[in-house]
């Protein structure tokens, strides 16, 4: 459908949450409906990209016309996505990764106990940061939930990150943010600069996005 301003790019994208086991029947996660990373991937394959959809465990349909690789940790996902990103134009993490992984994941279902139960963590990498690190002339776009401080917190992690830009929402607002099909995010630059966007769609996020993507992109090749 219509403007292929995306053909010849190579788009990839991480959606959904990821699950850490702590034995082969339970896990730690979050509530990441996969929907933002889901639109991204959809538009941007409307708009003639090729398209690489890394995703956690969600409940949607993949776009027609998308690569899909599903994966279930952090761990996995970042082997997918390093791997994908090599040959990348632009990356986009819309991924909620959880944080911290099991130390030492038990090898069969632990039984209960009638003891507190105390379960050693260890930090997950941090997959943006790693892209960030190796960044070539990739477009490189994160997300952030913050609840406080949340331009200079994202300005902040972007710079460390070295993404180009963050889009920054807040768990809070009705509707918005995890779940729902609406998003209402502000885009927050390295360098501090802030743009809010209104309440939209998530596809139309993803549509703003990709554009703004799209002119950095053509920016570092022109350069
Ligand atoms: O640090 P924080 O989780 O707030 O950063 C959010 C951004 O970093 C998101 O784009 C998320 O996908 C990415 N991230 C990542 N690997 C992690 C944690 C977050 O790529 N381990």
């Amino acid at each position: 459908d219509g403007l292929q301003d995306l053909h010849g790019l190579h788009v990839v994208v991480s959606a959904g949450p990821t699950r850490e086991y702590l034995d082969p029947v339970r896990f730690i996660s979050n509530p990441s409906s996969g929907k933002m990373g889901f639109a991204v991937a959809a538009r941007a394959r409307a708009r003639g990209a090729r398209v690489t959809l890394v995703s956690g465990p969600v409940n949607l349909e993949v776009p027609p016309g998308v690569q899909f690789v599903p994966v279930e940790s952090a761990l996995e996902m970042r082997d997918a996505m390093l791997a994908a990103s090599e040959s990348a134009d632009m990356v986009v993490m819309t991924a909620a990764v959880a944080d911290y992984r099991a130390a030492r994941p038990a090898g069969e279902k632990q039984a209960k106990g009638s003891e507190a139960l105390t379960v050693e963590l260890t930090p997950n990498p941090d997959i943006l940061a790693e892209l960030g690190s190796n960044k070539g002339e990739r477009v490189l776009v994160g997300f952030a939930m913050e609840t406080h401080a949340g331009v200079e917190r994202a300005a902040h992690k972007a710079r460390r990150k070295n993404a180009d830009f963050i889009l920054l929402n807040y768990p809070t607002r009705e509707g918005t943010g995890f779940g729902g099909d609406d998003n209402e995010v502000t885009l927050v630059r390295a360098s501090g600069e802030s743009e809010v966007w209104p309440r939209l769609r998530k596809t139309e996020v993803a549509e703003r996005l990709l554009s703004e993507a799209l002119t950095l992109h053509k920016y570092t090749r022109s350069v």
